[in-house]
């Protein structure tokens, strides 16, 4: 029988080119305000407890693949709730209080935004409606009852959770906190993104204002992507390639980028990545996404387990790093590429390269993360 080879475990299973790449500093700053960016970040970095998450090196992954550095933003040190999310939430149910207290905030979600959303919410004393999908675990419906917030569950996916959201939200005069934006609802998930580019602040910060030459950011509506390459825009002298990455059965960007305009799709299977199950792009995402994004790649959920527990076990860096499922694609993608050298000489990776990857999120929902360790000790 032929041994299995490494490479052939990891695939990319779509990688497109954007040809309507053109990256403007300006342009982009447009769709997400200097001005607002350094709000968010004179406000994060004023709450109590704020530190910055750290900036690993995976050094051990990068003599593999044969790059100079790998950085791993490790989002699982996010405050007490261990994901990225904690800040656009949280940030934005400041920003739309404005010093009121008798005032309700609502929100569909996946579990972390909700989460930081509830927690905002209870450090203002505000009250708070989080809307979750049937695919939502209960873990994270609990760790969001934690903060005090009232969990109403919805038949159906996210979209069904988002729909309801809205309606009740519009019978009862509460405030939508959505981290995705669309026609008329744009400065919600602006403020949200604003959030989230504290990351770059501290990356930039971290590494001294070095170059980076490749970033690898997933996307599920694409907030998150869209704000870091805004912080990008705001915070780097040079413009590294920047590459989406989605789950396969959920590339509602990659689709986007490749017809050169928002492009819907049906989300026909639940990723294991739920945080990036998502069918649509925000609107205040795809106008910095479609001029700054170079590639679009998409992978299999097959290797997420794997690397949570390759993280776990030290097998990349000098130290364990706690990685739940949303914390794996720059990995999965960047490794698919590697072990094509085909495409890896089409990107340009290579021993000078500089790769940034994104640790979206550490052990969020503690059943789930033992499940990966488990399942992913079992994986080649
Ligand atoms: C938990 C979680 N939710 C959602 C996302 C996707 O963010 P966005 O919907 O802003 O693209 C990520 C990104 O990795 C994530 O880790």
């Amino acid at each position: 029988m032929k041994a299995t080879n490494q490479k052939d475990l990891w695939l990319v299973s779509n990688i497109i080119e954007n040809k309507n790449y053109n990256f403007s500093k300006s342009e982009i700053l447009k769709f997400l305000p200097e001005k607002l960016i350094d709000e968010a970040i004179k406000s994060i970095s004023s709450w109590n407890s704020y530190s910055p998450t750290p900036l690993v090196r995976l050094d051990k992954l990068s003599s593999i693949l044969g790059l100079k550095e790998i950085y791993y933003k490790d989002e699982s040190k996010r405050f007490t709730l261990k994901s990225f999310k904690a800040l656009g939430g949280a940030f934005a149910v400041e920003k739309v209080a404005n010093g009121r207290k008798n005032i309700t905030v609502a929100t569909a979600t996946a579990g972390n935004h909700g989460r930081s959303v509830a927690w905002g919410a209870q450090k203002l004393g505000l009250n708070c409606k989080i809307f979750i999908s049937e695919y939502v675990s209960e873990s994270r419906a609990d760790a969001i009852r934690e903060f005090g917030a009232n969990v109403v569950r919805v038949k159906g996916n996210y979209d069904n959770s988002l729909k309801e959201c809205i309606a009740q939200s519009q019978k009862n005069n509460w405030e939508i906190v959505q981290d995705t934006a669309w026609s008329g609802y744009e400065l919600i998930p602006q403020y949200i993104m604003a959030g989230y580019t504290i990351m770059m602040k501290e990356i930039f910060d971290q590494i001294n204002n070095d170059v980076i030459s490749h970033v690898f950011l997933q996307a599920g509506v694409g907030g998150m992507a869209g704000a870091m390459i805004a912080g990008i825009a705001k915070f780097s002298n040079s413009i590294p390639k920047i590459i989406i990455v989605e789950p396969e059965d959920a590339d509602c960007v990659l689709k986007s980028i490749k017809n050169n305009e928002p492009t819907r799709i049906k989300v026909e299977k639940e990723s294991i990545m739920g945080g990036m199950s998502c069918g649509e792009v925000s609107k205040v995402a795809w106008n910095i996404l479609k001029l700054s994004t170079n590639y679009c790649v998409t992978i299999p959920d097959t290797m997420v387990a794997r690397v949570s527990s390759l993280l776990a076990n030290k097998n990349f860096s000098k130290n364990k790093i706690e990685a739940g499922e949303c914390a794996t694609p720059g990995i999965i993608a960047l490794k698919g590429i590697c072990f094509n050298q085909e495409l890896k000489n089409k990107i340009k990776l290579n021993k000078n390269s500089k790769v940034l990857v994104f640790g979206c999120e550490g052990a969020t929902d503690e059943k789930m993360y033992n499940k990966l360790l488990k399942l992913g000790s079992n994986t080649k």
